[in-house]
């Protein structure tokens, strides 16, 4: 496999920090250009401080963090700190991270990367809400048809919602960045919950995690554990859905997912379904679709591909 050119942006948030341990133990697929975080899960200042934590926990020093975008393009904050705790990593220990930021806001790091490498080099992953990435194609609208590909978390269909009874939370966070983004015509591959939730750490998955004697995995039982109970304050005895590693998992292994090309609208609108995903699979023509819909995970084998790297 050819290494991917990524750059990963997040609002760590227990399942960005498991999405970033993926990818930070994958050097050899992934060449990490940037991390890049956003308003999301928690606030701004402390998704920007989780990723340096995360970072500093895998030892990956080397690849840099930008602090993107303070607030969604027009609706207020919403976080999610019910779902990732008041730190936005769970009860995980908290700590104040060496290596600082980098320099330069990321929206600006993201145009850079993708204008001064070859056009399609450049993928990234969107765990978050798109604020820095629509920001970025508003700035810079080359990069639409220069970036290689776009995968995202975000959305649901058969799923319904997530924070409201219609809407999944990074589209309902800043539904306005999302329709800048799927309107754009860059080649979206969309994971939305009808795929994370096929995805769950079962107490049997997460046994396996704890038999891992590394830093990462040590970080990633704790988050775990945190979401099993979140989730059984929430949704009952469900085992957590694994939203965000879904994204670095598809880089890796993209023969695990099954997609289809769909028409994608974000409401923008009305009150009561905003951020709602309208998931249009009846096409004139699907070979001209540049937003694909995952459809079908193969779960058991995202997890192995999860515990091998975590052990490395
Ligand atoms: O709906 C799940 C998504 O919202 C995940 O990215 C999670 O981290 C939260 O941001
Ligand atoms: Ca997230």
């Amino acid at each position: 496999m050819t290494r991917t050119a990524l750059i990963i942006d997040c609002d760590p948030g227990v399942d960005d920090a498991i999405a970033l341990f993926l990818a930070f133990a994958s050097p050899d697929d992934l060449e990490l250009i940037a991390i890049t975080t956003v308003a999301g899960n928690v606030g701004a200042p402390l998704t920007a401080r989780n990723a340096r934590i995360i970072r500093q926990i895998a030892g990956r020093e080397d690849v840099p963090v930008y602090v993107g975008a303070q607030v969604p393009l027009v609706r207020a904050p919403i976080i999610a700190s019910h779902f990732h705790g008041d730190s936005g990593l769970g009860d995980l220990a908290v700590f104040a991270p060496v290596a600082p930021d980098a320099a330069g806001h990321a929206v600006t790091a993201i145009i850079k990367a993708v204008m001064t490498r070859p056009p399609g080099a450049v993928s990234i992953a969107v765990t978050g809400p798109m604020t820095n990435l629509a920001l970025a194609l508003r700035l810079e609208p080359a990069i639409a048809h220069r970036l290689g590909t776009v995968v995202v978390m975000g959305g649901a269909r058969t799923e319904g919602g997530n924070i409201t009874a219609s809407a999944e939370y990074n589209i309902y966070a800043d539904p306005h960045a999302a329709q800048v983004v799927f309107a754009s015509g860059c080649k979206v591959v969309t994971l939305g919950l009808d795929a994370t939730h096929q995805v769950r750490a079962t107490p049997k998955r997460v046994a396996a995690v704890r038999a891992i004697d590394t830093p990462a995995a040590r970080a990633t039982y704790d988050l775990l554990k945190f979401s099993e109970g979140v989730q059984r304050r929430f949704a009952g005895a469900l085992a957590p859905p694994m939203h965000d590693p879904c994204t670095i998992a598809w880089l890796l292994a993209p023969d695990l997912f099954t997609t289809r090309p769909v028409d994608l609208r974000v409401e923008v609108a009305a009150d009561l379904t905003m951020g709602h995903t309208a998931v249009e699979f009846r096409l004139a023509d699907p070979a001209a679709a540049s937003v694909h819909w995952v459809t079908q995970v193969n779960a058991g084998a995202v997890f192995d591909l999860m515990l091998e790297r975590l052990a490395r």
